[in-house]
């Protein structure tokens, strides 16, 4: 029997950016939006329109962009939040509006203080207003796994009757356990009358570590023929689906799942770096697929298996993921044009000659510091260069800092401020609460620092360190990060990207209110 195709549909640019701290900037989000149509994701949902300006400005500048993968947008269900996704929308060539409304009593009567009547009425409304700007319309069911079967039942109907084609039920809290899962999206479909004119979609939270199983019993048991994930699972709280797990599990056991996917995944795991790299959420080391662990035989016995044959221990290969020993790509002797070709390969472009020539500048500096040039170094050198280029607010310029057994470290940082340089110093408990503290005499941000963490970018000694701040302030969260050989240097630049951050005015509504 032919496979049915199973739609995988990417809401890292939407849901993943709702982590705390994980908004990214139109740029960021453009990186990530053509390595997801590299990778193949059917459906990109590229942000909520109606948010904030920022994100509208994102989402129609990939809808303009993006041309193997529908581009979406998320709406709350009311003309003028689905107005606005249309006209982000508009530029692409495939568009889909996201509509939803919650359906569960808890979330009608406490969040939307309205009657079921009410909800049964709003949804019908607005799947029937976003279809006269597509024929592509999604409607969600928020808390659709809390919600009661036979409201479920007549609101999926009607929106299907007003022409939606996905329908989506979330499991919006993480609450869902696999078999009961699957068995509703089953029991839904069955008794739908109409269920055949959509295809039925899965949403599934990691709050019980249960997002991959919950959303495979959705596909199995249910009939489920759209995954909703992340890039390695980012998203609120414990995350959404990771895309990686459900892309590899329907591959990996093609036996059991027979279902066909568009996905190449030797993309898989440069999407991972780049998604990881630009929030500053670190990929845990045994995470599956993704994990630096994931392919690594530390026991004896292990090891000795794989040597005699690969799949006494492995079920994937690494290099069909993505993986790539650690590459010595470039060096002190390399030319533009070689460094040039390394951005093709790696899918970077930027946008001008002068923009390679500034990142060839900074790649020969790094050169004369370090032997082995990496591609990890060249996807770092090429973020920092895209933030030095964005006329941010604070830069950072130069740092000398001491450290002594016994002593108090002290530090002098140099930065921009709004174009005009200022130079700071300061004394801390350690090296990096020293530049800290020299930094936010001027900056006096009085942000609270929730987050630092540092991550070697390849390995070795000589490796550039990537630091991530997360800061808080009034109520917003954000992250920073950047890369340097100098770790404390490295610290400086992460601050001070995360106080742009802060200083950004992209504010956004949260669209779960
Ligand atoms: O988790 C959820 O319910 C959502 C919807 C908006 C689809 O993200
Ligand atoms: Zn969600």
């Amino acid at each position: 029997m032919a496979a049915d195709k199973l739609i995988i549909f990417d809401t890292t640019l939407r849901d993943g950016e709702q982590s705390p701290g994980a908004s990214m900037t139109r740029e960021e989000k453009i990186r990530i939006a053509k390595q997801l149509e590299r990778l193949g994701v059917d459906v990109i949902e590229a942000g909520f329109a109606a948010a904030s300006q920022g994100d509208f400005d994102s989402i129609r500048s990939i809808a303009g962009l993006i041309k193997d993968s529908t581009v979406c947008s998320l709406s709350r269900a009311n003309d003028k939040d689905i107005a606005r996704a249309a006209e982000a929308l508009a530029p692409a060539q495939r568009k889909r509006i996201h509509t939803f409304l919650a359906t569960s009593p808890l979330h009608m009567e406490k969040k939307l203080r309205m009657s079921p009547d009410q909800v049964y009425e709003q949804a019908r409304l607005a799947v029937r207003f976003a279809r006269q700007f597509t024929d592509d319309v999604e409607f969600s069911s928020e808390d659709g796994s809390r919600s009661e079967p036979d409201f479920l039942c007549r609101v999926l109907e009607a929106v299907i009757a007003e022409g939606a084609t996905t329908i989506n039920v979330p499991d919006t809290v993480g609450y869902g356990v696999p078999e009961q899962y699957g068995a509703m999206i089953r029991s839904l479909r069955e008794r739908i009358p109409n269920s055949d004119k959509a295809i039925w979609s899965v949403h599934c939270h990691n709050d019980l570590g249960l997002a991959t199983a919950n959303s495979l019993a959705g596909v199995m048991i249910g009939g489920a023929r759209q995954v909703e994930c992340t890039i390695n699972g980012l998203g609120e709280r414990a995350g959404n689906t990771a895309l990686e797990e459900i892309v590899m599990a329907i591959r990996t056991r093609k036996d059991y799942y027979n279902l066909a996917l568009n996905i190449d995944t030797t993309q898989i795991v440069p999407a991972s770096k780049l998604v990881s790299q630009i929030t500053g959420f670190a990929v845990q080391p045994n995470k599956a697929v993704v994990g630096a662990n994931a392919f690594a035989h530390a026991s004896g016995i292990h090891q000795d298996g794989v040597l005699k044959a690969r799949d006494t221990y492995e079920i994937m290969r690494a290099e069909d993921v993505g993986w790539a020993a650690n590459k010595i790509v470039l060096g002190k002797l390399s030319g533009r044009n070689a460094f040039k070709q390394r951005l093709e390969e790696l899918n970077i472009t930027l946008e001008s000659e002068a923009d390679v020539n500034a990142a060839f500048l900074r790649f020969k500096e790094l050169a004369d510091r370090k032997s082995e040039i990496f591609d990890e170094d060249i996807i770092a050198l090429v973020s920092d260069e895209e933030h030095a280029h964005g006329n941010e607010f604070y830069r950072f310029v130069s740092l000398s800092q001491h450290s002594e057994t016994g002593e108090k470290p002290t530090a002098r940082v140099t930065f921009s401020m709004d174009g005009a340089e200022v130079s700071c110093d300061g004394e801390g408990n350690g090296p990096v609460d020293a530049i800290v503290n020299a930094i936010e005499s001027k900056a006096a941000s009085q942000a609270e620092l929730l987050l630092f963490s540092v991550n070697a970018i390849t390995t070795g000694t000589q490796s550039q360190g990537e630091v991530t701040m997360r800061l808080s302030k009034g109520g917003r969260i954000v992250n920073g990060v950047g890369a340097d050989l100098d770790i404390v240097v490295a610290s400086a630049k992460a601050y001070l990207s995360a106080l742009n951050k802060l200083q950004s005015k992209n504010e956004k509504l949260n669209p779960q209110i």
